[in-house]
């Protein structure tokens, strides 16, 4: 039953229970007979609301009685009855220890209509005889001057102590050692990407980014990749649904994650006029497994660089000054014969190993692990941009010429940093992170 409900059928006043002792049911109330002074009963658990009322002045006060009733009929028999309410009054008065308790202890004893001082004036003074009004009136006076002062002295003593306690709490000390928050570091990703656009920029070339969520035409048409032709099979993606401006359903198939960065060749040939040198860092998606070496997503950065004299000496003079500046000026570089739908011709960036110096052999003679006894490491794809792209800008392929590269940035901080699974990156356990401050 609800407290109100309680309240409402039983006559009876409700107090909420307070904190109850381990084991006892929770959420129930005691309730307490609607009086004006009553004293708790000793098998009654009082949680902190009730505690007040006991000490209340009980029941049987001799102020709720008459002079008469107490068979006084001499001004003497009065000092002892005043002497008796005064010890009463002296031996509750420690309960109130607190603003809230001293504000009900003084209704107890000064209330105007139910305090006790206004007892013993209804009950004593009023219908005193003449020959005690004069007595209790002065046994009354000295009674409330008693009270007043020590109610007083009582909520002095509560305010000065709340003021202690409030100026402790609030104390400062400037002696403590401070809270030492960690400082987060850019991630190693991030390292390596300024790294080498700072090599890029500092030969002419600017960073721009594109959207991952891209359309097919972007990511495969635009770039020589027509529907079914095989290369899309390498590079299997995740589709996404949309909403347009509308509200209305992207068709199925109409916008997909990035497999590359290459479609920001497109979009940027089809912002400017040549001469166009660009970096492009960004994410890039593929349905492949995760593994030492594969990620669903992982980084690239691509390159492209198109004008009107660029030649295949000035692709791979490019190419060899980044990866000496990346790796050092001792690695050598080679490339090898390739194929991509938008560059023609392509090729494969290889460095010389930079673990076993090229040699193919490792530490005690052992095939080297990382290059597997080859001397080399496969870097990334370019090639010259294939003239079927310039259609797709309208750029006049008879005119410019100009080449593109796309590297896996995470094998490149891989190698550079001598991490052997790209899982770590993405998995961004700290004790890996702050190795990279
Ligand atoms: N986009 C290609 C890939 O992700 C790499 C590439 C970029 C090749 C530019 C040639 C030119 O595999």
């Amino acid at each position: 039953m609800r407290n109100a409900e309680l309240s409402r059928r039983s006559g009876h006043a409700v107090i909420p229970s307070g904190v109850e002792p381990a084991g006892r049911r929770q959420g129930i109330s005691l309730r307490l007979p609607r009086r004006k002074n009553f004293s708790r009963s000793a098998n009654v658990y009082a949680p902190c609301d009730v505690l007040y009322l006991s000490i209340m002045p009980t029941t049987d006060g001799s102020q709720e009685k008459t002079l008469a009733a107490l068979g006084v009929t001499q001004p003497e028999q009065l000092a002892p009855l005043f002497a008796e309410i005064r010890a009463r009054f002296d031996g509750e008065s420690s309960v109130a220890r607190d603003e809230a308790t001293l504000r009900q202890f003084r209704d107890a004893w000064l209330g105007r209509k139910s305090g006790v001082l206004a007892g013993i004036t209804d009950n004593w003074l009023k219908p005193a005889t003449p020959e005690l009004k004069r007595a209790v009136g002065a046994g009354l006076n000295q009674l409330r001057a008693h009270v007043d002062a020590q109610i007083e002295a009582r909520r002095m003593a509560i305010e000065s102590g709340a003021e202690v306690a409030a100026v402790a709490k609030d104390r400062v000390d400037l002696s403590l050692p401070g809270v030492v928050r960690p400082v987060g570091s850019r991630h190693l990703i991030r390292q390596v990407f300024q790294e080498i656009e700072d090599i890029f920029v500092s030969i002419g070339f600017s960073v721009v980014e594109g959207p991952e969520i891209e359309t097919p035409y972007y990511n495969f048409e635009a770039l020589n990749i027509p529907e079914f032709h095989p290369v899309r099979d390498d590079m299997d993606t995740f589709y996404v649904e949309a909403q347009d401006a509308t509200g209305a359903r992207t068709a199925p198939g109409s916008l997909l994650l990035r497999t590359h960065t290459s479609p920001v060749q497109i979009r940027t040939m089809e912002k400017r006029q040549p001469p166009v040198r660009v970096i492009v860092p960004g994410k890039v998606y593929r349905r492949d497994n995760p593994d030492a070496t594969h990620s669903f997503m992982f980084h690239q950065i691509e390159g492209l660089a198109v004008d009107t004299d660029i030649t295949f000496c000035d692709f791979t003079g490019t190419i060899e000054y980044f990866v000496k500046q990346y790796f050092g000026a001792g690695v050598k570089t080679r490339f090898r014969p390739s194929y991509f739908p938008f560059t023609e011709p392509s090729v494969e960036f290889d460095v010389s190993c930079i673990f076993c110096g090229g040699s193919g052999t490792g530490a005690g003679g052992a095939t080297c692990g990382k290059c597997k006894g080859a001397g080399w490491i496969e870097l990334f794809g370019a090639g010259m941009v294939d003239p079927a792209v310039y259609g797709f800008v309208h750029y006049d392929a008879k005119k410019v010429s100009g080449f593109a590269f796309g590297m896996g940035m995470d094998r490149l901080a891989m190698l550079k940093y001598g991490i052997d699974d790209i899982q770590v990156f993405f998995q961004n356990d700290v004790r890996f992170l702050k190795q990279f401050p």
